[in-house]
C-alpha cells in the first residue's frame, strides 16, 4: 500500500492504495465521490473528468499517486461554482442531458471551454468538447448550452481568463509526485511528444528514419481464395482502397507513390485526412509495407503510419492468411482515440470490414453494404459498438446469458 495525501474539494485527505489505484477509482472509493463516472477507463470518453491542479483530467488514467499534493476538484466540488451553476441550469433548459452518465465529465469540461475560450465559435465548442463522448448523442443541446452560458457572461462583461490561470503545463499531477514519494510510487510513463509538422503532403511522406510509431499491433485474417489471387489483388492499390471504408485515391500511384484521403466520423468531429503514402512490394516473398502520413485541417489531427503485411498459404490450397502489422501515431483532437486497447478492438472490426469486401472483390461482386468513401468511416459507431460488445460480455461472464 501507499499512502497519498492530496486535497480533494478543498479538504485534505490521505488513504493508503495500490499503486495502480487511478484518481478515479480513488475518490470514489476512499472518499465516496460517486459523481465522477467512468465510461470506458481507456481515456476516451471523457466521463470521468475532472480538474486537476485545474486542469481538466481524464482520472481513469491518472494513477492517484501522480497526484501527491495536488488540488483535485470532482465534480461535487463544483456544487457552489458560478460557471458550473450557470451551466447545470442551460442543459436542463436547452436539455442537454439524456441519461446523465456523461454529464458529470461534459460539465467539468464545459466549464474548462467557458472559463478560457472569450467568443468560441460552434466548430470551436465542438473541437474543445470533442474529448467527451455522450452515449445518447445529445450533442446539439450541449453545444447550444455552452454557447448559451458563454453569450450570458460575456454580456454581462465577464471575459475569458486565457489559460483559465493555469500556471504550468504538463501531464497531470507532474510537480507532486516524485520526490515526495521516492521509491514508492511507480513513474508514470509519458508518451513521447510528436511534433505536428504542417509539411507539405510530398515532404510528410518522407518518413523520419528515427521515427517509432506509438502505438503497434497485429492483426491477422483468412481470405477464402488462392494466395496467389490475394497477392494480385494486393498490387492493386486503387482495389484494396475501395475495401477500405471511408478511403479513396487521388489518383493511380506513381513510382510508388500515391495520394489519398481517408473520412473518418467520430462523435461530433469530422476529419478528412488528406495524405500520402510510399508503398513497396517484395514478390519473392510476398511482403510489403505502405508507410504514410496525412492531415486533418478541421480537427488539427495528424496521423503517421507503418503497415505491413505478409500474404502467404492458408491451411487448404484455396486459402489464404494475411499477417498485419500496423504501427501509428495520431496527435490533435482525435489522439485520444489511440489507447491501444480500444483502438485495436476497432481495427479488428476494421479489418472484418475490410475482408468483407474484399472477399466480394475477389468473388465479382459489388461491395454492397459498404458505406461509400464519400460517407466515411463512422468510428464513433464503431467505438460504441466495441464498448458495447464488451458490456454485452460482462454481463454474459456475471449472469450467464
Ligand atoms: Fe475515463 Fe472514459 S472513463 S475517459
Ligand atoms: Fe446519456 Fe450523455 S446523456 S451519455
Amino acid at each position: 500500500m501507499t499512502l497519498v495525501s492530496l486535497t480533494v474539494n478543498g479538504k485534505s485527505v490521505s488513504a493508503g492504495i495500490q499503486p495502480r489505484t487511478h484518481l478515479a477509482d480513488f475518490v470514489r472509493e476512499t472518499q465516496n465521490l460517486t459523481g465522477t463516472h467512468l465510461g470506458c477507463e481507456h481515456g476516451v470518453c471523457g466521463a470521468c473528468t475532472m480538474l486537476v491542479d485545474g486542469v481538466p483530467t481524464r482520472s481513469c488514467i491518472t494513477y492517484a499517486v501522480a497526484c501527491q499534493q495536488a488540488e483535485v476538484t470532482t465534480i461535487e466540488g463544483l456544487d457552489n461554482d458560478e460557471i458550473a451553476t450557470e451551466l447545470r441550469a442551460a442543459f436542463s433548459q436547452e436539455h442537454a442531458l439524456q441519461c446523465g452518465y456523461c454529464t458529470p465529465g461534459m460539465l467539468v469540461s464545459a466549464r474548462d471551454v467557458v472559463l478560457r475560450l472569450q467568443a468560441p465559435s460552434e466548430h470551436d465548442i465542438r473541437v474543445a468538447m470533442s474529448g467527451n463522448l455522450c452515449r445518447c448523442t445529445g450533442y446539439v443541446g450541449i453545444i447550444r448550452a455552452i454557447q448559451r452560458v458563454v453569450e450570458a457572461r460575456r454580456s454581462r462583461g465577464i471575459a475569458a481568463i486565457p489559460n483559465g490561470n493555469r500556471t504550468r503545463l504538463g501531464p497531470s499531477g507532474s510537480g507532486h509526485a516524485l520526490p515526495a514519494m521516492s521509491g514508492s510510487a511507480p513513474r508514470v510513463a509519458v508518451a513521447p511528444k510528436v511534433a505536428a509538422k504542417s509539411a507539405s503532403a510530398a515532404s510528410a511522406a518522407r518518413m523520419d528514419p528515427d521515427w517509432k510509431p506509438q502505438t503497434t499491433f497485429t492483426q491477422s485474417f483468412v481470405v477464402a481464395h488462392p494466395v496467389d489471387v490475394v497477392w494480385n489483388f494486393f498490387g492493386d492499390v486503387a482495389s484494396v482502397a475501395a475495401c477500405l471504408p471511408g478511403a479513396s485515391l487521388a489518383g493511380e500511384p506513381v513510382d510508388g507513390h500515391v495520394e489519398g484521403q481517408m473520412k473518418v466520423k467520430v462523435g461530433p468531429i469530422s476529419a478528412e485526412f488528406q495524405g500520402i503514402a510510399d508503398i513497396t512490394r517484395d514478390e519473392a516473398t510476398r511482403t510489403g509495407t505502405i508507410i504514410g502520413s496525412g492531415k486533418d485541417k478541421r480537427s488539427n489531427s495528424a496521423t503517421r503510419g507503418l503497415v505491413g503485411y505478409a500474404v502467404k498459404e492458408g491451411d487448404t490450397p484455396d486459402q489464404t492468411r494475411v499477417d498485419v502489422n500496423i504501427g501509428f501515431t495520431l496527435t490533435g483532437a482525435l489522439a485520444q482515440f489511440s489507447r491501444s486497447g480500444l483502438v485495436q478492438d476497432i481495427a479488428g472490426r476494421l479489418i472484418a470490414m475490410f475482408v468483407k469486401n474484399l472477399e466480394a472483390r475477389l468473388a465479382g461482386k459489388s461491395s454492397g453494404d459498404m458505406p461509400s468513401a464519400e460517407a466515411g468511416l463512422d468510428a464513433g459507431s464503431l467505438v460504441f459498438s466495441v464498448i458495447k460488445g464488451r458490456f454485452q460480455n460482462l454481463l454474459k461472464r456475471l449472469f450467464g446469458r
